[in-house]
């Protein structure tokens, strides 16, 4: 949500930043800017702001054929939260003698008063944004001292941020975080600061993570970090494993086309050195199995529909009773949870706020904690008790794809370790599992070879208005996340529901205009899945079935089968929602749409 970047160093900071920017743009696309320090005679003299509404690619046009010189630089994608996109509220804002630049992240809560006073001392106001007031706060109290400013106006501030500011006359940049995610990269008489790792993977893989509270002076030789009162401060280096090819295109189209053909991968990766022989997980949880009663699974997004899979995996497995919770409803609704509460949060980026605070809500109130995640470093990471890390590398693509393969695989391993340590699950029912989650890179590349009967589907289908996605049990989960993925990238109106809730509501719906998209493979309630899509055809609905290939049961009922391979139950939703990703992604390319930056979304949500 909204990316910022900056650089100080040797090089021309505005191939840098815009650089980091087009590796940040899933953060935030309706408007984008940069400021440069020009350097006059060993100090930067001026600073040269140039910002437009729109994606990225505008304000590369707009920079064309203009000489920004400047060996410090500051970038911002945005996603609006107040102000509309527009050229005036984009970021960076400069003060009234453009001596100053702030780019930010986050929201300034107490905007309107502090606009108020600021404005009744003679401060005027271009933009409608809230971040604004950041820079005639810290005009204001600047006497010389950038970092003293920044701190003295940052006391005033309630909200969060991840604020970058940068002066005409100082060779640094002043960085401070309360809540948004902010990154400093280290290099060779250069040094980056960044919303999030894959802006800096071209130039270093030696960070440090800012964490709530820290502020840090960033200069081409070194890095000072303080808290918010001036004192010093010392955090660890981190060395980021991911390379920065794994945040390319890689002759894809599109990143999201890359990631979901990178599955197979994410499912061996994931599972990686943590099956033991036939029957067993070696997950390295400090968690006793023992002495939890309950667990919660909080997330949000596409990070929810994968906790629905685990509740499935591990009350199955483990016998444990779980609740899956929305973030944003379970951190304020006052939830039961004990010190033998077991809370999962299921998270991407690591860095959702409702997820970040409903772990803190559940921490609070005494539960044990463990997340799935997949970025290191992020926020979350440092406050919970056990972290189960994906192995999906850097996601991209707004529509999460590879990892919620990974938060699958996460559960699956999860639910066996449980269930084996709780001694819910024998050897039998333990091999057969491990057996399935072997095979399943291989039945991913399987789906994945059905691409074309898929993209034929999303051509016959593109213009209809309304999709109804159905499945049941384990696979319930899937057709949600189906219909989230063709609402997200081909804003067409998709519902899912469970099978059999269809008949007490969504049935009215039904005609010769809505595709039904039916997961029928074969499992526990096979044939009750059957006669739900009998229900369909008996209303003239189109069905397209998700079906094993040869089940003619299904075949006789269903306009198209996307065929899918046979798998075990509890391990089918990691290879039927592949051809459900495909079926999205066709859609929205043949409509012509930005697959990798659908309207209105950000990929890590860190305001509320
Ligand atoms: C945003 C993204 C979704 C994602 C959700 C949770 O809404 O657009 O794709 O599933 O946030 O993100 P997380 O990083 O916590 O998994």
């Amino acid at each position: 949500m909204c990316g910022i970047v900056g650089y100080v160093g040797h090089r021309r900071a505005v191939g840098v930043v815009i650089d980091g920017l087009e590796r940040l743009e899933y953060r935030g696309y309706d408007s984008a800017g940069i400021a440069v320090g020009h350097v006059a005679d060993g100090a930067p003299a001026r600073i040269e702001i140039v910002k437009r509404a729109g994606k990225l690619e505008v304000l590369k046009i707009a920079l064309e054929g203009r000489m920004l010189e400047g060996t410090i630089g500051l970038g911002h994608t945005r996603w609006a939260t107040h102000g509309e996109p527009s050229d005036i509220n984009a970021h960076p804002h400069l003060s009234e003698d453009g001596q100053l630049a702030v780019i930010h992240n986050g929201i300034i809560e107490n905007y309107g008063e502090l606009k108020e006073r600021l404005s009744a001392a003679g401060h005027v106001f271009l933009s409608e944004t809230d971040t604004e007031v950041m820079v005639h706060l810290i005009e204001e109290h600047y006497r010389g001292d950038l970092a003293a400013a920044v701190r003295e106006a940052l006391a005033q501030v309630t909200g969060s941020y991840a604020l970058a500011v940068a002066r005409a006359d100082h060779e640094v940049i002043v960085v401070a975080r309360a809540t948004s995610p902010m990154v400093i990269g280290l290099g060779e008489g250069e040094n980056f600061v960044a919303s999030d790792v894959p802006a800096l993977l071209a130039y270093t893989r030696r960070v440090i993570f800012l964490h709530d509270g820290d502020m840090a002076l960033v200069g081409s030789d070194g890095v000072t970090l303080t808290d918010l009162h001036g004192a010093p401060l010392a955090r660890d280096i981190s060395e980021i494993d991911w390379d920065a090819e794994s945040a390319e295109k890689d002759g894809y189209p599109h990143y999201m086309l890359k990631e979901i053909f990178e599955q197979p991968a994410v499912v061996y990766n994931t599972l990686g050195g943590r099956l033991v022989g036939e029957t067993d997980v070696n997950l390295d949880l400090a968690l006793d199995p023992h002495s939890i009663d309950r667990a919660i699974v909080t997330a949000a997004g596409t990070a929810f529909y994968a906790g629905l899979v685990g509740e499935y995996l591990i009350e199955k497995l483990a016998r444990l009773p779980v609740e899956v919770e929305i973030a944003s409803e379970f951190r304020y609704r006052d939830p039961v949870v004990d010190e033998r509460t077991l809370c999962i949060v299921v998270s991407q980026s690591g860095e959702t706020i409702d997820s970040l605070e409903a772990l803190r809500e559940a921490r609070g109130r005494g539960a044990r904690s463990l997340a799935i995640l997949n970025v290191k470093g992020s926020s979350i990471s440092r406050e919970v008790d056990d972290i189960l890390y994906l192995q999906a590398g850097p996601e991209i693509g707004v529509a999460s794809s590879k990892a919620y393969l990974g938060m699958l695989v996460a559960f699956e391993l999860l639910a066996l370790w449980l269930g084996r340590a709780r001694g819910t699950l024998g050897d039998d029912g333990a091999r057969e599992i491990v057996r399935a989650l072997r095979s399943v890179p291989r039945l991913i590349e399987d789906t994945l070879t059905h691409r074309p009967c898929i993209a034929e589907v999303a051509e016959t289908f593109k213009d209809k208005d309304h999709y109804l996605f159905l499945g049941r049990g384990i696979n319930f989960p899937t057709a949600l996340e189906g219909a989230l993925k063709l609402k997200e990238i081909s804003y067409i109106h998709a519902e899912a529901y469970a099978a059999g809730e269809m008949k007490h509501g969504p049935i009215a719906l039904i005609d010769d205009d809505m595709p039904v998209v039916a997961v029928a493979t074969q499992g526990e309630l096979y044939l009750k899945t059957l006669s739900n899509l009998r229900e369909v055809r008996a209303r003239n609905g189109i069905l397209i079935a998700l079906a094993h290939p040869g089940d003619d049961m299904v075949g006789a009922h269903a306009d198209v089968v996307i065929p899918v391979p046979e798998t075990h139950e509890l391990v089918s939703p990691l290879v039927n929602v592949v051809a459900l990703q495909l079926l999205a992604y066709e859609t929205a390319n043949r409509l012509g749409l930005d697959v990798d930056r659908p309207r209105n979304l950000a990929k890590s949500v860190t305001v509320e």
